[in-house]
């Protein structure tokens, strides 16, 4: 495969996507924080099956982290993501400094409603303003056709479908299933945080919400279920869970028995916040 073409200009992204556009080409794009893993090389396959080329930005965007947040430890690994992006065959990697996404006196946030109620921002207060901004100047300054957003961040995914729908921004929002590795543990960039011991917990993450969603499908009460699934986060090892809460599936309101919904979760594990959620079937 050919290395992408790498720019850190919004003007060089512009340039070169506008050459795409008037050779009548597709174009999709997969936002990033970089440290690429599986989970977001199979973003960009699917990318790829639905456009004729494909932009990965990278960019850990400060405006999503709380001062107590891990900014500074994110880690951050151009070469090797480059690499990866060149076996994967993504086109363009715009890979901007914050200056260009935050010039001096940049003073404009967007703020969701909707489903970016409760769950993350409950601890992330601005956590989805943030990410809300970032996304829409990616869209504005890429224009792709279509985005591919992970369903491991499943209220982002609901978060930036809302943003789209309400300012018109005309990206089609593709959710892309949620990668595991053997044991079901979710692909993130802060797995690589963890030591064995705490892998070997975080794996159980998957196993107790996969657990209570059938439970919850089968008719049980929601809020023991709830209740059952974070006692047994913690009997499993986490030290503390945020929230494990049932979710109509689209609006991430209350969910309903009988109705399609999701199982979300977010557990500490030492310093580090691990999240992932899981569908509950109608039944
Ligand atoms: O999911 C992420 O990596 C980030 O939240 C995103 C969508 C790239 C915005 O910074």
């Amino acid at each position: 495969m050919n290395a992408p073409i790498v720019v850190d200009s919004v003007s060089a992204l512009r340039a070169q996507v506008r050459d795409w556009r008037r050779a009548g080409l597709r174009v999709a794009m997969v936002p990033t924080m970089g440290a690429l893993h599986d989970g977001h090389i199979s973003l960009v396959r699917i990318a790829l099956g639905r456009a004729d080329r494909c932009v990965v930005s990278i960019f850990v965007n400060p405006t999503q982290f709380a001062p107590t947040e891990d900014l500074d430890k994110y880690p951050r690994q151009l070469a090797r993501d480059l690499d990866r992006l060149r076996e994967a065959g993504a086109h363009l990697a715009f890979t901007p400094g914050v200056s260009e996404m935050y010039p001096a006196g940049f003073a404009t946030k967007i703020s969701v409603g909707g489903p970016s109620s409760g769950l993350e921002t409950d601890f992330r207060p601005n956590f989805f303003d943030g990410v809300a901004t970032v996304v829409a100047k990616l869209f504005l300054q890429a224009a792709p056709d279509c985005a591919v957003f992970g369903e491991k961040d499943y209220q982002q995914l609901c978060v930036v479908r809302q943003l789209c729908r309400d300012l018109d921004l005309p990206v089609e929002i593709i959710g892309a299933p949620t990668v595991r590795d053997a044991h079901g543990l979710a692909m993130s960039s802060r797995n690589a945080y963890l030591g064995k011991a705490e892998l070997d917990t975080a794996r159980k993450l998957n196993v107790i919400l996969r657990g209570a969603a059938a439970v919850l499908s089968d008719g049980a009460d929601e809020a023991g279920a709830v209740d059952a699934a974070a006692k047994a986060l913690v009997s499993a090892g986490f030290q503390k869970v945020d929230y494990v809460a049932a979710r109509a599936s689209v609006t991430l309101g209350p969910w309903q028995q009988g109705h399609d919904g999701r199982l979300l979760a977010a557990a500490w594990l030492g310093t580090t916040r691990l999240i992932d959620n899981v569908e509950i079937p109608s039944a």
